[in-house]
């Protein structure tokens, strides 16, 4: 099944990457050009990194952790 439409990226070659090493989002940025360009392939990847390392915690893509909120400015 194809992870990343814009990149050509499959879900075996998530897997792969992950059984390499590969821990967060950025590493499969990094390593396969996932998410480089309209970034809806991030849900699926980070559904594969944690069913492959649920040890690991993959943030929401590219947004900080949730806190406290902010006090207005
Ligand atoms: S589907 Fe992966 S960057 Fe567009």
């Amino acid at each position: 099944m194809y992870v990343c439409v814009c990149h050509g990226i499959t879900d075996r070659q998530v897997r792969e990457a992950i059984d390499r090493g590969a821990r967060k989002l950025r590493d499969l940025r990094e390593e396969l050009g996932l998410c480089t360009d309209c970034g809806k392939c991030g849900p699926c990847a980070r559904d594969l990194l944690q069913e492959a390392a649920p040890e690991t915690d993959v943030p929401a893509l590219g947004f900080p952790a949730m806190g406290a909120p902010q006090p207005a400015v």
